[in-house]
């Protein structure tokens, strides 16, 4: 093992205490972001999402949009889940069947699910050399790049302030062992393919996290190798990237890997979150369980793991059904690897996820060299009841995305109402994780079903987009 490889210790990056603040005048581009040291304590969350909540994670599945008349399959979904991401609905060949001629239809019936469930949506994918269209798997060059640039800017714009994470290109490397990029009709167009498509997602939906995604990089070797200096190149020259997918498709023959931990918080030391993407661990019984825990207790352990989504629900929903890979069984019942997977989000002494990086555009000219004046952020938990809110707000121009962390005091909670004044102008487009009383003005947020019951000093986050200047100062908080 290298150096590099060794920087994969495990140990949680110490989280940022202080805010920052940044403001590009000349540019109309500001960046406020705050970050909370926060302790989470052992709870009993009695859902999958519930439980990841509490030390601020969620918990997602991949949904087909021609279940989602299945009673079972909904009930599962709605009581277990906060996060979806669609299993085939967003691909290229679903949206764009024809050049430019696009269908969103399932696409919008999975996120008009989770937005009236309180769910959130992970975006998937846009630029992949599988599941294309016919006419695109047939073009190439500059034909084939202005295609694809056209299919980002279109389906990003269409879910803008929709999608919390993007795979903006899915398994772009080889898996031969030679840390090269995958031979593809993408790839011929040019070795600059990935960054053009994460600029130009950007461009098109500035609030969404922009993740790159892919399998057999779950442990570290050649091929995530390649990948981790693909991404230290990126955070290097400014391209945007936020996150890193892990797919994590496990069967006896690619295990878990023991360095799973080390290698998620190796990629995160180089400034980006990364999450569990499409999880699914064939096989059954205590041997399926505990390697469902080893997974949920690696994530846990790394500040910037924000969440775990599985791929699919009950095990007949699998695309390797065959494998039963799954945390229920064919009928909905809940397996053994379902237990273990809730024990591991209750066990408490995880790390809470860090804030969002900011996801504007890179600054192009200097900040000003004194911060504007700023609040400390609340390291311990309130001492009496009551909560905190502390704000995260993403500036660009014309538009915001504000993340708010709740944080509960020294009683739990069974809910919380956030209160703040929106500057003059200042319109919520959409609203993730709470229920605004409004959209101008003061407005009031309220928890969803899954993250109102809260732990002594435990933590959840919500979020909304708007367009015109943001909020950035203090909010209120109490709770139920
Ligand atoms: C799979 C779906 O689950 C199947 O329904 C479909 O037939 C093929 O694609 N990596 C990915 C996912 O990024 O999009 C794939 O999903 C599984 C592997």
């Amino acid at each position: 093992m290298d150096k590099v490889l060794a920087r994969g210790s495990g140990t949680p990056t110490p989280r940022p205490r202080a805010r920052t603040a940044l403001t590009l005048a000349a540019a109309g581009v500001a960046v406020f972001a705050v970050t909370v040291a926060v302790a989470t304590s052992a709870s009993a969350g009695t859902t999958l999402g519930s439980s990841a909540a509490e030390s601020g994670r969620y918990f997602g599945a991949a949904v087909a949009a021609n279940k989602l008349s299945d009673s079972t399959y909904v009930g599962i979904l709605n009581r277990e889940f906060n996060m979806v991401t669609p299993e085939n609905e967003m691909k290229w060949d679903a949206t764009e069947p024809s050049q430019n001629q696009f269908n969103y239809t399932n696409g919008d019936r999975i996120v008009s699910h989770a937005q009236a469930n309180g769910m959130r949506v992970r975006g998937h994918a846009l630029a992949w050399h599988s599941q294309q269209p016919g006419w695109a798997q047939n073009l190439s060059g500059t034909a084939l790049r202005s295609a694809m640039t056209n299919h980002v800017t279109q389906v990003a714009t269409h879910y803008k302030g929709k999608i919390y994470a993007w795979d903006v290109v899915n398994e772009a490397f080889d898996d031969g062992g030679n840390g090269a990029r995958r031979d593809s009709n993408l790839q011929r167009t040019g070795n600059d393919w990935i960054e053009v498509a994460f600029r130009t997602a950007r461009t098109a939906d500035p609030g969404a996290k922009l993740c790159y995604n892919d399998y057999n990089t779950d442990g570290q070797n050649a091929k995530s190798n390649a990948v981790y200096a693909m991404v230290q190149d990126f955070k290097a020259r400014g391209v945007p990237i936020d996150c890193v997918g892990f797919q994590s498709h496990f069967n006896p023959n690619s295990p878990v890997p023991n360095d799973y931990q080390a290698n998620l918080q190796r990629f995160a030391n180089l400034g980006v979150d990364v999450q569990i993407t499409e999880l699914d661990i064939e096989g059954s019984g205590t041997a399926q369980a505990d390697n469902y825990s080893k997974v949920v207790k690696a994530c846990l352990a790394v500040s910037r793991c924000t969440g775990l989504t599985v791929w699919g629900i009950r095990d007949s929903d699998s695309w390797r059904a065959s494998g039963t890979p799954l945390l229920f069984d064919g009928n909905g019942n809940k397996k053994a690897a379902y237990t273990s997977t809730l024990n591991a989000l209750n066990g408490g002494g995880t790390t809470p996820p860090t804030t969002a990086p900011p996801t504007t555009t890179p600054p192009t000219t200097a900040p000003p060299t004194t911060a504007p004046p700023t609040t400390a952020p609340p390291t311990t938990p309130p001492a009496g009841g009551g909560c905190t809110a502390t704000l995260s707000l993403n500036q660009w121009q014309g538009g915001f995305v504000t993340y708010v962390t709740v944080k509960i005091g020294a009683s739990p909670a069974n809910g919380w109402t956030v209160g703040l004044t929106l500057p003059s102008g200042a319109v919520i487009t959409n609203t993730w994780s709470a229920t605004p009383s409004g959209t101008t003005g003061t407005v009031t947020f309220r928890n969803v079903d899954y993250n109102g019951q809260l732990g002594a000093g435990a933590s959840t986050e919500f979020g909304f987009q708007g367009n015109g200047v943001g909020p950035s100062g203090t909010a209120t908080c109490t709770v139920r």
